[in-house]
């Protein structure tokens, strides 16, 4: 559990915008994981999150620190890390299993075994021949997350993926979520808007702060799990974080209790 798996070190990570000027998205990330941890990432709106999730996972290789993963520099997309996007991005040509196997054929009796384990895993037995136009919301980001886990990456990183849901969906997928990581020990980074989603699941809560995006600070969740949003020990960690934002100017957090 206290191994080192994943080190993000970025001193800077800047884009050009189309009028040729230069813009920061991240200064001065350090980031060190764990395996076997679940992380969040929380921060407000533009603060860089998408980007430095897109960095971890290969996607964006343009920047001028390192990523390593097992002490290997990250240099493209590979097997070791799944990626969940807000929007599932399922073929809606493509069945349940079909898509869930990627570019793998079912043909192969140990690729249909692990699409049929998967299956189960976001329990969506039965589903396994519909197509995504079938499916609510809810059932096709399962079917995303089950793709992403297809090769059993190391570590699964999830942006925002349930931010589309409406809440009981979400309170739902937050259990599968826990219970993939429960039953795997997959190492999760999960970026949310939702400070309660946030704590429901973290080990640890990354608060990032925006222009230039920064780690503002990262707070341990010591409750044991399965947590109680409504128990007392959980909304003091609740208001330990809203303070945290109470200095942030342009607050863009959903603060779903409506308090
Ligand atoms: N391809 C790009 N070209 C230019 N600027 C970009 C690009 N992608 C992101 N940015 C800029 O980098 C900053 C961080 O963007 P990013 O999408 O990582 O933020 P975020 O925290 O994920 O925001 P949100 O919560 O809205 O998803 C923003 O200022 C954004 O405008
Ligand atoms: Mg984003």
């Amino acid at each position: 559990m206290s191994e080192q798996l994943l080190n993000v070190r970025l001193p800077h990570k800047t884009f050009r915008t189309p009028q040729g000027e230069s813009v920061t998205a991240l200064h001065n990330i350090d980031l060190r994981v764990r395996r076997g941890e679940f992380i969040t990432l929380i921060g407000p709106s533009g603060c860089g999150k998408s980007t430095l999730l897109k960095i971890m996972a290969g996607l964006d290789t343009e920047h001028d620190g390192e990523v390593l993963l097992e002490g290997k520099p990250v240099t493209k997309p590979g097997i070791d890390l799944g990626f969940v996007f807000q929007e599932h991005r399922l073929f809606p040509w493509l069945s349940v299993e079909k898509n869930i196997a990627a570019d793998l054929s079912l043909r192969q009796p140990e690729v249909r075994r692990r699409v049929s384990e998967l299956v189960e895993l976001v329990k969506l037995q039965g589903f396994e021949k519909a197509y995504p136009r079938q499916l609510s919301g809810g059932m096709s980001q399962r079917v995303a997350i089950a793709r992403a886990l297809l090769r059993s990456p190391k570590v699964l990183l999830l942006d925002e993926p349930f931010g589309a849901l409406d809440a009981f969906t979400r309170s739902h997928l937050q259990e599968v979520t826990l219970d993939i990581w429960d039953n795997n020990r997959t190492t999760m980074i999960l970026v949310t808007h939702d400070i309660d989603e946030a704590i429901y699941l973290a080990g640890r809560v990354v608060i990032m702060d925006a222009r230039p995006g920064t780690i503002r600070k990262t707070i341990p969740i010591d409750l044991p799990y399965p947590r109680k949003k409504a128990s007392s020990s959980f909304q003091e960690l609740r208001t330990i974080v809203l303070r945290e934002f109470e200095r942030v100017e342009e607050l863009e957090l959903v603060d779903s209790s409506g308090i």
